[in-house]
């Protein structure tokens, strides 16, 4: 069926994957979250301090580390990280070295924490442009956690959201799913593959900007947004806390009537009409 037409690589397959949960609109359950974080502002904050901008990604790294650590407990069961855009092969040639260097060295010294943790840690986005050791250092923590059930940490290294659409419209086979249904779930199976994730319930941004940067385009149809000016650096558990506090906080309505309205018997649709 659907599973049947994508061309699904050995690793796929023989993969524990986690229930597929392409579609899920969570939120229905808030226990259970997905959070992304664009984490923005290493450059700034390495600048106010006179530093070179690596020395900004190299306290991001602690951000990170706090993140995670917190993430269980704020009730958040998958993480995504955006780390390298496909754009960031943009900057100068001895920042992406760098970057390079303190992803290869970070998922080692990490995994061992990663295990005990109950971590999970996959990468999503493209392999074929990493340097080789890099590809195989994320292949063996990919391994090494995958048993992990308290946090699913995705992080996105050379990834765009465009061109994991472009690959699942490319997965499309002749002859695909007819039905609006059936097409949604294809794609999203396709987009999430090889490990398969949900939506995202709340994409937060550090740093100030308010944009999107071609970052899980089609899982974040329906997020909650969340932008602040804290540089990623500076992000503490404590943020991360606010941040899903603000998101407990919302409506959300996914384009039907207020839940909350629905509840005191006002379902007048010019009153509630919702987005
Ligand atoms: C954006 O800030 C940040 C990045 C492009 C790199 C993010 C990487 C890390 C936080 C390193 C650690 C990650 C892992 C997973 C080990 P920017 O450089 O664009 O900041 P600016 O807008 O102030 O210039």
């Amino acid at each position: 069926m659907i599973r049947s037409t994508l061309k699904i690589s050995r690793r796929d397959r023989d993969h524990d994957e986690p229930p597929y949960h392409g579609s899920e609109r969570a939120g229905q359950n808030r226990d259970r979250l997905h959070v992304a974080i664009i984490m923005d502002g290493n450059g700034r904050w390495a600048r106010e301090r006179g530093r070179p901008r690596t020395a900004g990604h190299v306290a991001g790294t602690k951000a990170v580390r706090d993140a995670v650590r917190c993430a269980p407990d704020l009730g958040i069961t998958t993480l995504t990280l955006y780390a390298f855009s496909a754009d960031n092969w943009r900057r100068p040639q001895n920042e992406v070295s760098h970057l390079m260097g303190l992803f290869h060295k970070h998922l080692e010294t990490e995994c061992a924490r990663l295990v005990d943790g109950g971590v999970r840690l996959t990468v999503i986005g493209r392999r074929d442009r990493l340097p080789t050791s890099l590809e195989r250092r994320i292949a063996r923590v990919e391994e090494r956690t995958q048993a992990g059930r308290s946090l699913h940490l995705r992080v996105a290294i050379d990834y765009s959201a465009r061109e994991s659409l472009m690959s699942a419209a490319r997965r499309l086979a002749a002859g695909g799913p007819q039905t609006r249904q059936a097409f949604e779930r294809y794609v999203s199976q396709a987009i999430h593959a090889p490990w398969g994730t949900r939506d995202v319930d709340l994409l937060i941004r550090t740093g100030g900007e308010q944009r999107l940067s071609d970052f899980l385009l089609w899982e974040s149809a329906y997020a909650e947004l969340f932008f602040t000016n804290v540089l990623w650096p500076d992000f503490s558990g404590a943020d991360l806390g606010r941040a899903v506090e603000a998101f407990k906080g919302r409506d959300r309505r996914y384009g039907g009537l207020s839940q909350r309205s629905t509840a005191s018997r006002d379902s007048s649709p010019q009153a509630e009409k919702a987005v």
